[in-house]
């Protein structure tokens, strides 16, 4: 939801301290979309306070499900579903609530669902999650916004995907689980949240090997065959990562708890690379301390193992303070440098041409008023902000509350200077005066 609501960083004081990370919200919108593929009760732990968790949750709630929360502990109840339609005012708010096209499909054998909108940060179709799932057998259709689709039948298939989409890679996962017969996803995504959507899956009944790799095979199961369970999310890796950045960028100290170091690898290679020092210090916990001066360095965005798109706008925030020239490529999404203009406006310099940003680092950034325009871009004003020198303005933060969950009480917990600022929607009405 829109809201008027302000940050006020007051920057340039280091990051020292813990911090535990939340569950990872790419993964957790899925693992409750894929709830509806069973009528048993779902557990879902480590479920975080997000908007999107509630727009996900309202979603479920409209097709017939039962959702309840309490703290970070979540239970579906998918036994009463009485529609197969997602709304465009539902699905608009969030492109992820679009997965629950192929558990519709799987489950019910139609579904309409309205075409996804989500963070403004290019085109991104949805033609590969429609051409699998038309693979599948399902008759599609596109009717007025909507993605219209049957299939009385859906059946095991060899699908190579054109590029790995995660969402497609997903969509086509949870038709398959019920389709008859084997399906081989190739070219599929290999990030850690699909692993994570196969390992709950697996979980709940079904029959998937290869998640994690470019091959995924699923063996189609019988309805009776699917049960309840109770999962653990995985932790957020760009929550962590968004960390790993922001204590790095105050030349700070900080540990990272309840975090998977292997699904960080690009990010902590990256860090090394610019000069910051990263310390395993548990299985699950990282070390990062900061350096007083970072080496500039270039970045591409790939597809997981390589380095995450989610993250080229944080690290950018640190590439614009470290010396030297660096090149960042994007090559996942064409709108997804809506940062740059207001890290200018903070003092940083950086110039675009088309799907390359020179960042040539200045030695400090300036608090100035800035906007978010996407969640990652939020991130990285952020990060920018704790940088800064002065004071920081951040406003449209309805992006930021999308997808981390506590982040002032986090930071504040670090040692910064942070805080929300809430405006009120509507100005106070008058009161009225005393009739004498
Ligand atoms: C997911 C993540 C998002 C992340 C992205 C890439 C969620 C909720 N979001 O988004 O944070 O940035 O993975 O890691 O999990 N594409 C097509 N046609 C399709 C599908 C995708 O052309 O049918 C293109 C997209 O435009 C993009 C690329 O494929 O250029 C990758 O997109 P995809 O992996 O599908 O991203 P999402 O699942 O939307």
């Amino acid at each position: 939801m829109q809201t008027r609501d302000k940050l006020v960083i007051h920057g340039a004081s280091p990051l020292n301290g813990t911090v535990g990370v939340s569950g990872a919200k790419n993964s957790v919108l899925k693992l409750m979309g894929a709830a509806i593929l069973t009528d048993a009760p779902i557990e879902l732990r480590n479920v975080p306070q997000l908007a999107d968790v509630k727009v996900m949750t309202e979603v479920l709630r409209h097709l017939g499900a039962k959702v309840t929360q309490q703290d970070d502990v979540m239970v579906i109840e998918s036994k009463e579903i009485n529609r197969t339609e997602a709304s465009y005012e539902l699905v608009s708010k969030m492109r992820a609530s679009f997965i629950v096209l192929g558990a519709l499909l799987g489950r019910y054998h139609e579904a309409r669902v309205s075409l996804p909108g989500g963070c403004s940060i290019g085109k991104r179709g949805v033609d590969l999650h429609i051409k699998g799932l038309q693979a599948l057998g399902a008759d599609i259709q596109i009717n007025q916004g909507y993605v219209e689709a049957t299939a009385p039948r859906l059946e095991g298939r060899d699908i190579l995907l054109d590029t790995p989409s995660v969402g497609a890679t997903e969509n086509i996962m949870l038709a398959a689980v019920l389709a008859e017969g084997v399906t081989v996803i190739s070219n599929a995504a290999q990030e850690p949240e699909i692993v994570d959507l196969a390992n709950f899956l697996n979980a709940i009944g079904a029959d998937i090997s290869g998640a994690g790799s470019t091959e995924i095979i699923i063996n189609g199961v019988r309805k009776e065959d699917l049960h309840g369970t109770s999962y653990t999310i995985m932790p957020d890796r760009i929550e962590a990562a968004t960390f790993m950045i922001a204590a790095a960028g105050t030349r700070g100290n900080v540990l990272l708890d309840n975090i998977i170091p292997g699904h960080l690898n690009s990010v902590i290679r990256k860090l090394e690379d610019v000069g910051a020092e990263i310390v395993l210090e548990a299985p699950n916990a990282i070390r990062v301390i900061g350096k007083e001066q970072y080496e500039a360095q270039n970045l591409v965005t790939q597809p997981y193992p390589g380095f995450p798109t989610d993250v080229q706008a944080p690290f950018m925030a640190l590439l614009s303070i470290a010396d030297g020239v660096s090149i960042v490529t994007e090559t996942l999404y064409e709108n997804r440098f809506k940062q740059i203009g207001e890290l200018n406006r903070m003092g940083a310099k950086i110039h675009q041409e088309g799907d390359i940003a020179v960042v040539t680092g200045v030695p400090a950034l300036m608090g100035a008023q800035v906007k978010c325009s996407d969640l990652r871009a939020g991130a990285a004003l952020i990060i920018a902000g704790l940088q800064a020198e002065g004071v920081t303005e951040i406003s449209e933060l309805q992006h930021i509350d999308r997808g981390y969950e506590c982040i002032v009480e986090k930071l504040t917990q670090l040692g910064a200077s942070i805080e929300r600022v809430t405006i009120d929607e509507e100005p106070a009405a008058q009161e009225a005066l005393p009739v004498n």
